[in-house]
């Protein structure tokens, strides 16, 4: 008996990506089977939010499963980000990375938009470490202008209780809602 292997299979795979608000059932699927467990308590601190009113929670789903997730901060400590009435800051854009660069990532941020439009939002901002060139270009397409720059330091308790500071230089871009 051969112990070679068959030939490649190829066949493309057709499948409706369902942008919509992030549901309490999302919240372990999120997490991507391990990968981002470490974000256990910021995926739930965020839907809790979210259901307070603060922010705003989306995914994209495949089959009901997250594969792709932005978040919004309607209003945070520093106005440069967003002021709670005219800017937001989207943030935490990530995509399932298998599915990378097939437009749900685009998907995400213009529904994220549309509904800071359909809120009375005029302008809205990103962030996006300086060593990570080929997002910035993605948003720079999307209409993005760089206006600002941040130590980006922030921390998170994993869920055994560990504490972790991220130290992520980044570019602060801006956009005015609706301008494309
Ligand atoms: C950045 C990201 C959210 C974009 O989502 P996406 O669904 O891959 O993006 P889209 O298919 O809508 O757009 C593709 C564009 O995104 C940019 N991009 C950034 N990182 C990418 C990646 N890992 N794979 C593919 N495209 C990427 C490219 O500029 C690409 O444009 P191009 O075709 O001219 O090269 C996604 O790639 C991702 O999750 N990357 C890792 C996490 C990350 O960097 N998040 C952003 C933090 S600011």
């Amino acid at each position: 008996m051969s112990d070679q292997l068959a030939a490649l299979t190829t066949f493309t795979l057709t499948a409706d990506i369902v942008i919509r608000p992030a549901r309490y059932e999302d919240l372990p699927l999120l997490e991507w089977h391990g990968l981002f467990w470490h974000f256990r308590n910021v995926f739930r601190d965020t839907f809790l939010e979210y259901q307070q009113g603060h922010r705003l929670m989306i995914v994209a789903a495949l089959n009901d499963f997250p594969v792709g997730r932005v978040f919004v901060q309607i209003s945070t400590g520093n106005p440069v980000y967003a002021d709670g009435f005219d800017r937001a800051y989207l943030y935490s854009l990530h995509v399932l990375p298998a599915l990378q660069g097939n437009g749900i990532g685009t998907a995400l941020i213009n529904y994220a938009e549309r509904e800071l439009i359909n809120r009375g939002y005029t302008w809205v901002t990103i962030a996006v470490a300086k060593d990570n060139p080929a997002a910035r270009r993605l948003y720079e397409r999307l209409g993005y202008v760089q206006y600002h720059e941040d130590s980006g330091i922030w921390s998170y308790i994993d869920p055994d209780g560990q504490g972790h500071t991220i130290n992520e230089p980044c570019w602060v871009l801006k956009k005015r809602l609706g301008s494309g």
